[in-house]
């Protein structure tokens, strides 16, 4: 069993041999942030403590399965919110311990990685190692070269090596697009809402700005993504008939009609085409990163997981770039993508295997690395 519960999802999974998913049940909690425009923690703790016995009871229904019959428990144990984490691993304590199974602490970042791992198990194909791995979502952008051989001085499939490459200065992929989302009045989470506006066509042929991302000095390919951020609050303020828009999307949302179909009238042309360049800007950023990496370590594949990773024109160019450096590209569907508890439970089985068990002293750990 896998266990999440390190930011606004709470999320427990039964996963067979660490690749077949039995059963994957995800609490979302973003109705209770959103009139925050994000995560609020002591509401998450909370969240977290009503949500977790419930949602750990589906998993084992909807597996067909006692808890007596699971192996092994695996939590993430970091990175996250602490108080989050807390509720989670508290649990996975108690449980592992009620039933007299091992207990695996799991780095949630590596969760992540494994969410490729599974989908690509699901579709019957195995992925080629080395590869340089772009994990992107609210909390993260980072880039790890990930090897499958000797990690921990062990020799278990499953259970890699990372070498981190690069990572972002400032804020999270993710982030940016929740704020300029807030920025727009487009509401909470961002991702979603902007990644449909800006595959809109644009009447008229509106031009829009054109975001340059700053370079990093020398070879670095460190991401940054609050200059961007920026750059559109600036471009927002420069143009004043944004305004009643973006105040009449706020209207919209509070009065609860945030669908797609009810905001995308109130988006003008120039709106449309602010998006659509913020994430060409963004898309372009992730890719021409991830991909210079690819061809410095020479990796025989490139794998993208996080939140993220669910958009589509970030999907388009990956594999586009993929195509033409000759690399195959590999996601996890769109609800592996975002945060779940079978990827925990896959990261979990090959700790599990190779005897790296956890005991009671497992604590929650929020600046946790992976490398
Ligand atoms: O992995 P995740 O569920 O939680 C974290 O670990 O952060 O990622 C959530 C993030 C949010 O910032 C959300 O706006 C973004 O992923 N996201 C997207 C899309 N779907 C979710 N960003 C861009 N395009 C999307 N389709
Ligand atoms: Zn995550």
């Amino acid at each position: 069993m896998g266990i999440e519960s390190s930011c606004d999802e709470t999320a427990a999974a039964v996963v067979a041999g660490g690749r077949e998913i039995l059963s994957s049940v995800v609490a979302s909690q973003i109705d209770i942030h959103r009139k925050y425009g994000g995560v609020v923690p002591e509401l998450a703790s909370r969240e977290h403590l009503r949500r977790i016995v419930p949602v750990v009871r589906e998993a084992m229904e909807q597996a067909g399965m006692k808890l007596e019959e699971l192996d092994a428990i695996g939590v993430t144990h970091g990175p996250g919110l602490v108080g989050a984490l807390l509720v989670g691993i508290t649990y996975g304590k108690t449980l592992a311990m009620a039933l007299g199974k091992p207990l695996v602490g799991v780095n949630h970042l590596e969760g992540h990685v494994h969410a490729v791992f599974l989908e690509a198990a699901r579709a019957g194909r195995s992925v080629e190692l080395p590869a340089v791995c772009l994990i992107v979502s609210g909390g993260h952008t980072v880039l790890y070269e990930v090897n499958s051989e000797g990690a921990e001085g062990k020799e278990e499939p499953g259970l890699f090596r990372y070498a981190r490459i690069a990572q972002t200065r400032d804020d999270a992929a993710g982030e940016a697009y929740d704020k300029v989302a807030k920025l727009l009045g487009l509401g909470y989470p961002g991702g979603p809402i902007l990644d449909r506006l800006a595959a809109v066509e644009i009447p008229g042929n509106v031009k829009g700005p054109r975001f340059t991302v700053a370079k990093m000095k020398g070879n670095s390919l460190d991401f940054s993504f609050s200059g961007l951020k920026t750059a559109v609050l600036y471009y927002v303020r420069e143009h004043s008939e944004f305004i009643p828009e973006i105040a009449a999307r706020e209207e919209s949302i509070a009065q609860g009609h945030r669908k797609f179909e009810e905001i995308l009238p109130l988006c003008s042309p120039a709106t449309l085409a602010l998006v659509r360049a913020f994430q060409e800007s963004v898309v372009s950023e992730l890719a021409g990163r991830a991909f210079a990496a690819a061809e410095q370590r020479q990796v025989a594949s490139v794998l993208v997981s996080g939140g993220v990773a669910a958009n589509s024109r970030l999907r388009a160019e990956f594999e586009k770039r993929g195509a033409a450096a000759g690399l195959p590209v590999y996601f996890p569907s769109r609800a592996l993508s975002t945060d779940n508890a079978a990827m925990i439970a896959a990261a979990a089985y090959p700790r599990f295997r190779a005897g790296l068990h956890a005991d009671l002293q497992l604590n929650a750990d929020p600046g946790l690395k992976l490398a």
